[in-house]
């Protein structure tokens, strides 16, 4: 590695935070791919676990890795790769059991995952050369909005109708179908309230984009009608594309899955998207859940990138 220091801490200073998102910004536009999630994004300024690598004689830091739970993003700046930053990131952020020097490092039976936005060739290379193997794929599909080949119109099953999220009245009811939808999803299942908060507190959100599907005959026990499903879309020109809105979250309470409301709650969002004057959409999903691929591909959606998540093959 050249002159360089690794500096990990609980805290990065509002200036160090300013630096990791301008090299988020650099690497986005050399690699064509956000190297770090939004909850990554969103964990910048908040306490946690950082590391970072300053270069001497360099403007500051060049490379960042942050880590929550057993779970790492890293990035160095597209100007400063191929110097022995990633490894070393990569290094730091191993738990104490292989890494003795590590302060923070929490000794995990099954070894720290690192995500791979894009699944670039360097990262790749770096994580199979470090014993890293892939064990999770989440792909991102997109559409144009436009697609009379295959949009039809909505029909929901009879008993049951749409309206948007009312905020201060609907948080508990998306909340617990969400969990339940999501029970067996390492990251969406695990939304609270803090983290549904943080996420209506962003510019991008708007109760009208989040769309709930009820089942009317039904009771939630407080005299509304039942939550069945929901459609969070997200409309963010500050990230990515300006011109594409993203299917953010759909979840179907279990109990009401197989009745075609993942469809119609799904086109109910895109109907939105387009309604805002949008020209394509977007969407994350886990390449193993099969009744959600499916869902999206006779939508039209299509596959545009593949992130993975590596794990330490721990010996
Ligand atoms: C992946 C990434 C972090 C690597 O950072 P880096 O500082 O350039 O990595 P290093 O210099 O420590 O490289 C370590 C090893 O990785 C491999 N490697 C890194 N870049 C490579 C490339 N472009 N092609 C082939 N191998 C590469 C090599 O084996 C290299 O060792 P070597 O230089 O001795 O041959 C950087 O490219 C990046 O920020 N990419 C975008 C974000 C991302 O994909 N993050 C995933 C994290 S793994």
């Amino acid at each position: 590695m050249t002159d360089a220091q690794l500096r990990r801490t609980h805290q990065l200073a509002p200036d160090e935070v300013e630096q990791v998102r301008a090299i988020v910004a650099a690497a986005t536009l050399a690699d064509g791919v956000g190297p770090l999630s939004e909850d990554a994004r969103l964990r910048l300024d908040r306490p946690g676990d950082h590391v970072l690598v300053e270069e001497s004689g360099a403007r500051g830091v060049v490379g960042y890795a942050g880590r929550h739970d057993d779970t790492v993003e890293l990035v160095v700046d597209p100007q400063h790769r191929r110097r022995g930053h990633g490894r070393a990131l990569l290094d730091a952020v191993q738990p104490a059991q292989t890494n003795p020097a590590d302060p923070a490092g929490q000794p995990t039976a099954r070894g720290i995952g690192v995500w791979a936005h894009g699944d670039l060739p360097a990262a790749q290379a770096l994580l199979r050369s470090a014993s890293f193997a892939p064990v999770r794929e989440l792909r991102k599909m997109g559409r144009d909005l436009a697609r009379s080949d295959v949009d039809r119109p909505v029909r929901l099953p009879h008993g049951y109708a749409a309206r948007a999220f009312v905020p201060g009245q609907d948080e508990d009811a998306v909340l617990a179908v969400n969990a339940a939808a999501f029970a067996h999803h390492p990251e969406q299942g695990s939304l609270d309230r803090a983290g549904f908060a943080d996420r209506a507190a962003s510019a991008w959100f708007e109760p009208a984009g989040l769309i709930l599907v009820e089942e009317l005959e039904s009771s939630d026990g407080l005299g509304h009608p039942r939550l069945a499903a929901f459609h969070w879309t997200k409309v963010d020109p500050a990230d990515g594309d300006p011109d594409a809105g993203e299917v953010y979250v759909v979840g179907v309470a279990p109990e009401q899955q197989g009745k075609g409301l993942g469809r119609a709650v799904t086109q109910l969002g895109l109907e939105h998207l387009r309604e805002r004057g949008l020209a394509r959409v977007e969407l994350y999903v886990d390449a193993d859940n099969t009744a959600a691929v499916a869902t999206y591909e006779r939508l039209g959606f299509t596959v545009l990138t593949t992130d993975v998540l590596y794990r330490a093959t721990t010996s």
